[in-house]
């Protein structure tokens, strides 16, 4: 990727996506920016420009990632503002529920500005991106491009971004919480914690890539190992006996109406 991009608020998230495009070797294209400079030396040693100084990221940057908390960004980029030229600059909020219309707001308009919502899942490369903005945005591509090198990306509307966090973002929470019980049951049947987790954790990664290499129903995969009578439809039953899929679903909801709050 040749576009220059600003990382402005290098932080978990910031440092994850940084580190997808330097595998990219897209190192020297990025200046990446925070308060405390020194916790950037890594990235620096890497090849990444990194700054304390926004305005002279953005002075040098097209692409410009905004990594910051919800509750700065916008003070930041207001701060920013006499360095932000539209039909130069492009902006991407990675803040959850800040829109795009109150961003336009403080930069003003005629920006291309679109938001994104990654995952940790980032961290290792596997995250799942959802981005909105304008659909027609001639950027757009170059936008995706820069989130899959951190994973894979789909374009929704901005309406179904506080879905997006609740079943993306907190999504992760939610796998890692059934990963745990798994693994407490297994223990429980007999594992050390080690090799429970090492038989769990590979399970999931398998069942997932059943899903997504073969686009099937997981149902369908669930009828291949429940044999009639036998043990998986037991225990799956009494899981769900107890709540199992309507727990999930519940907390899914219960998650989703605190972020539309
Ligand atoms: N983590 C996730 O799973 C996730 C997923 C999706 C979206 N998000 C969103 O992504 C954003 C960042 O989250 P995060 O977890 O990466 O937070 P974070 O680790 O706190 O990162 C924010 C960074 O911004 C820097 N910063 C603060 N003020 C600044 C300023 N004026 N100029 C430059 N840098 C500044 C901070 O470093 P200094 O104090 O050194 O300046 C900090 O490292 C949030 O809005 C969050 O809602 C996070």
């Amino acid at each position: 990727m040749d576009t220059k991009i600003a990382m402005i608020g290098t932080g978990n998230l910031g440092q994850s996506i940084v580190n997808g495009l330097i595998q990219e070797d897209a190192a020297s294209n990025i200046i990446a920016t925070r308060r405390n400079v020194n916790k950037l030396s890594t990235l620096k040693e890497q090849g990444v420009d990194v700054t304390d100084n926004n305005a002279h990221a953005v002075n040098n940057a097209e692409i410009i990632l905004l990594g910051l908390k919800p509750y700065t960004i916008l003070e930041t980029i207001e701060g920013l503002k006499d360095q932000l030229v539209p039909g130069k600059h492009v902006l991407v909020s990675l803040a959850t529920g800040i829109s795009i219309e109150e961003i336009s707001n403080v930069v003003g308009e005629g920006f291309e500005i679109y938001r994104a919502m990654p995952n940790t899942g980032a961290s290792v490369n596997e995250s799942l991106t959802c981005i909105c903005g304008p659909e027609d945005g001639p950027n757009l591509e170059k936008v995706k491009q820069i989130f899959d090198t951190i994973g894979e990306s789909i374009i929704i509307n901005e309406n179904l971004m506080e879905a997006a966090t609740v079943l993306g973002a907190c999504g992760i929470a939610y796998v890692l919480r059934f990963i745990r019980a798994m693994v407490q049951g297994g223990i429980e049947i007999g594992f050390d914690a080690n090799t429970a987790s090492k038989i769990v954790n590979q399970t999931v990664l398998g069942a997932s890539q059943m899903l997504i290499q073969n686009g099937n129903h997981p149902e369908d995969e669930i009828d291949k190992v429940t044999t009639p009578k036998g043990c998986t439809i037991s225990g799956l039953n009494q899981m769900e006996h107890n709540g199992f899929s309507s727990s999930l679903i519940k907390g899914i909801l219960t998650s989703f109406e605190k972020i539309e709050k």
